[in-house]
């Protein structure tokens, strides 16, 4: 596996990989589990040569604490990726990305400032910033993200289709713990009364979800997701919507065809998402 840390290594790398066919991505921030991996997979799956990032976006964290306590294991990914056959990894700093005096961003100007955006204001921005700063340096055919973050997800779908950006977006589908708790990155700084608290998410969902299925407004669905974490008390719950997975307008009524619930909620420090798409 190659390890590059400049833009001059990965653009070669990524050249001769080319030789072989299509090339995969997959970006992260590190701190791997399997949802990552799992992302690795899906790209495996469909392209001779996988390539990954690792870098912890500074623009897309509006706590500086938040950023500073992001967990860092570089050794750890680094094998991980290995061992999935990954044949390429770009690692680099704050400057290569965001070279002195760097005034470009990108952002998707609705999609970006409603839902979790509200919650995480100037994050979809940096997010978008960011993929569109990868996609250009790598030059993949195809880049593989977590339906986890659904917003994320709609943000760069969005931010390709607007920006005729050469390269095709794929979802894969939220790897869970066995407790349901959606993978993150994130989980490690859980207390373990925090994690074990943690699981009403996916509870809440089900909840939406059930309500849903028997002919229920989007209302009452958010609104059954409200009263089950409002039992937790390690929990506090900082947004949740519903939207049309294909437009990512909010669904309000009776919904007469699939949609997306999204939620975030606070544990102590740290904030988790999850999100689940419910076909009716
Ligand atoms: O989902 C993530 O890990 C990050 O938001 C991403 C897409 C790597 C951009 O920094």
């Amino acid at each position: 596996m190659k390890i590059c840390r400049t833009i001059a290594e990965i653009r070669q790398a990524v050249e001769i990989l080319r030789r072989d066919g299509t090339v995969g991505l997959v970006t992260t921030m590190g701190a791997l589990h399997a949802g990552h991996m799992a992302l690795v997979k899906a790209a495996a799956d469909a392209h001779p040569s996988v390539i990954a990032t690792i870098f912890v976006n500074p623009t897309q964290f509006g706590n500086p604490k938040d950023l500073e306590t992001y967990p860092r294991t570089e050794e750890a990914d680094l094998a991980m990726l290995e061992e999935a056959g990954v044949a390429a990894v770009f690692l680099p700093t704050g400057a290569e990305m965001y070279p002195p005096n760097d005034e470009t961003i990108v952002e998707t100007t609705n999609l970006a400032n409603i839902f979790h955006g509200v919650v995480r204001p100037g994050h979809y921005r940096g997010v978008a910033t960011v993929v569109t700063k990868l996609f250009n340096i790598t030059r993949a055919d195809a880049a593989y993200f977590g339906e986890k973050d659904y917003q994320q997800l709609a943000v760069i779908r969005r931010m390709v289709r607007d920006l005729h950006a050469p390269i095709e977006v794929h979802g894969v589908p939220t790897v869970r713990e066995a407790d349901g708790l959606a993978m993150s990155s994130r989980n490690v700084r859980l207390t373990p009364a925090q994690r074990a608290a943690a699981p009403i998410l996916m509870t809440s969902l089900a909840a939406a979800e059930a309500l849903l299925q028997l002919g229920e407004t989007a209302q009452t669905a958010a609104e059954a997701i409200a009263a089950t974490i409002a039992t937790e008390p390690l929990a506090t719950l900082m947004a949740v919507d519903i939207v049309d997975p294909a437009t990512f307008a909010p669904v309000t009524g009776k919904p007469n065809g699939p949609v997306g619930i999204m939620l975030s909620a606070q544990f102590g420090e740290v904030l988790l998402i999850d999100q689940k798409e419910v076909a009716l």
